[in-house]
């Protein structure tokens, strides 16, 4: 089969209606995510259950938390997990220490009105439609992270703050991940601050921007509009992740990441 980057028609398949939920696994590992949606699927419990779903796929990963996270709004929260505004593009796991997160599951619980879309680029689109000279700059960098929500994570017992390559070539899926965790420099609440090593802020802003261009372009950006009851899983080796804001609205995700 020839594999699509039009991540359009990549979203059209990773949709998995009742009486197609025998074939998730095959799905998520094809497409890098797949949007389960809720109803009875021949025989089995017409709500979907979180558990149920990521149990097939790996052990729980823990945060400081523990393992199953509520996303919602929190009055008077300093992290943006908690707010309503909008989560940059990101590879989960830049922080946490332990297992890596390979499968992250989430269930709808309330959906807003407007915007709080979950954001998903696919990575196999990303390097199809990225320009050949970004694409080459990205090979030779790495890029640091300054994490700014202590707490949150388990730490990393050699602390720190972890250099990362953007691009790398993962032994597990055989493929070229991108492996990113952007931010927005101007939003106070951000989780994190990320700098391209040995570039000048300007210059390292300006990269971090080409990527964010290319992420959000049409053919590799989806943006999902939750309804209650849905199922996202993604690999997190496969896609990168992030949400619309949704000011001043409701939204609630169950979350619980496996590895
Ligand atoms: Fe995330």
């Amino acid at each position: 089969m020839i594999k699509s980057f039009d991540m359009q028609d990549i979203a059209r398949r990773a949709a998995c209606p009742p009486g197609q939920h025998h074939r998730f696994r095959e799905k998520l590992d094809e497409h890098g995510f797949v949007v389960l949606e809720p109803g009875a699927d021949g025989g089995v419990a017409p709500d979907l259950d979180l558990d149920a779903v990521m149990s097939q796929l790996g052990e729980p990963v823990s945060y400081g938390f523990g393992t199953k996270l509520d996303l919602q709004p929190h009055q008077g929260s300093e992290n943006l997990q908690f707010s309503t505004h909008a989560m940059p593009l990101h590879t989960d796991g830049l922080f946490n220490a332990g297992p890596a997160v390979r499968y992250i599951g989430m269930r709808c619980v309330a959906a807003p009105r407007a915007g709080g879309q979950t954001l998903i680029a696919s990575n196999a689109a990303f390097f199809a439609h990225a320009p050949a000279d970004l694409l080459d700059v990205l090979r030779g960098v790495t890029i640091e992270y300054r994490n700014r929500i202590p707490g949150y994570y388990r730490d990393r017992p050699e602390g720190g703050h972890p250099q990362v390559a953007p691009v790398q070539d993962d032994p597990v899926t055989g493929r070229t991940r991108l492996v990113i965790g952007l931010t927005d420099p101007d939003d106070p609440m951000r989780t994190h601050d990320a700098t391209v090593v040995g570039l000048g802020a300007k210059e390292s802003t300006a990269l971090l921007g080409r990527i964010k261009a290319v992420l959000h372009q049409p053919h590799v950006l989806y943006a999902h509009t939750w309804q209650p009851g849905q199922v996202i899983v993604q690999d997190n080796r496969q896609v990168v992740h992030g949400r619309a804001a949704f000011p001043g609205q409701p939204r609630k995700l169950v979350r619980l990441s496996v590895a």
